[in-house]
């Protein structure tokens, strides 16, 4: 490992993520030399950064919006879950050799296993069919269930997403959702409706047509936006009494294998990194 290994995020835009936080967060606490740096990249600009990553001195980084479909397509050895969910979040380099991996579908996981431990269960009911909808789905099928109803606003895009991934996968119209409610232990939001937008982007400020009054007692909420915490989503689910959980810790857990890569310590998401990560997102929301 190099001296000072150093990784970056690519996204565009790239300002708002928090990534470069949590990395600088983790490689002061463990005393590491390295660094964790935001780059701005378009999608025109991307591919030509990603294959000179050991000329500019990275050992490798993180891939967010809109980019991390093109890092798949560039990556020549991708992991297990970047292969099913097609697309990279992580890069790193092998003996020179690119490779790509996607950890949401861990951080999706792990965060559930904190605030639900045995979080398991039969039937889930998932809300979008984009690229974190994949990530999200990998996972449900890893950890046992069986059956997973699919509402897209676009049922073409729902219907192609349950042929790649094969059985189990039960695409249902966006208007039907709320039939589906009463049967789900776990009701998880994939979709970007109930996010704000700091450009203010209009159609992201609503929330999901769901009727949590439907759901069993026992049902549990996820969303995987954290911008904000208590997204419409979320305070609805919370109001019919029901378990939520938040899209933080997803965020957080999904930096863990990168920096493990990158900087040879797999370091602890721990109440202080989410403190910190949530007064910054607070700050911002002011
Ligand atoms: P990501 O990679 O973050 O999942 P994406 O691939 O662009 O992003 O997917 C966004 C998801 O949010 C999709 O399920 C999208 O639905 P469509 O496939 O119909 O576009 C969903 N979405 C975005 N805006 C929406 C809106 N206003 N109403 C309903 N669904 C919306």
């Amino acid at each position: 490992m190099a001296e000072c290994p150093k990784a970056f995020v690519a996204g565009y835009p790239v300002c708002h993520s928090l990534s470069p936080r949590i990395h600088r967060y983790w490689l002061e606490l463990y005393r590491l030399k390295g660094g964790y740096e935001a780059v701005e990249l378009t999608r025109e600009t991307f591919p030509a950064f990603v294959r000179s990553l050991a000329q500019q001195g990275f050992c490798g980084g993180n891939v967010t919006l809109p980019h991390k479909e093109k890092a798949f397509a560039l990556a020549e050895k991708c992991d297990d879950t970047a292969l099913q969910v097609k697309a990279v979040n992580t890069l790193w380099l092998e003996k020179g050799v690119l490779c790509g991996g996607n950890t949401d579908a861990y951080g999706f996981a792990r965060n559930l296993d904190d605030f639900v431990p045995g979080w398991g269960g039969h039937t889930a009911l998932v809300i979008g069919a984009g690229g974190a909808s994949r990530a999200v789905i990998f996972v449900l099928k890893q950890r046992g269930y069986s059956r997973i109803i699919l509402v897209n606003r676009t049922r073409a895009r729902a219907d192609s997403l349950a042929e790649d991934f094969g059985g189990q996968i039960a695409v249902a119209d966006w208007q039907s959702v709320n039939k589906h409610v009463g049967q789900a232990d776990l009701i998880v939001n994939t979709t970007a409706l109930g996010m704000k937008n700091d450009g203010g982007e209009g159609a992201c400020d609503m929330s999901l047509p769901v009727d949590f009054t439907k759901a069993r007692t026992d049902t549990v909420v996820a969303d995987i936006i954290y911008t904000p915490l208590a997204t419409p989503f979320l305070k609805q689910a919370g109001k019919a009494g029901l378990k939520t959980v938040d899209g933080i810790g997803m965020l957080l857990h999904q930096a863990v294998p990168g920096f493990e890569r990158w900087f040879g310590i797999r370091p602890d998401v721990t109440q202080e990194l989410r403190s910190r990560v949530v007064d910054s997102l607070r700050n911002r929301e002011r």
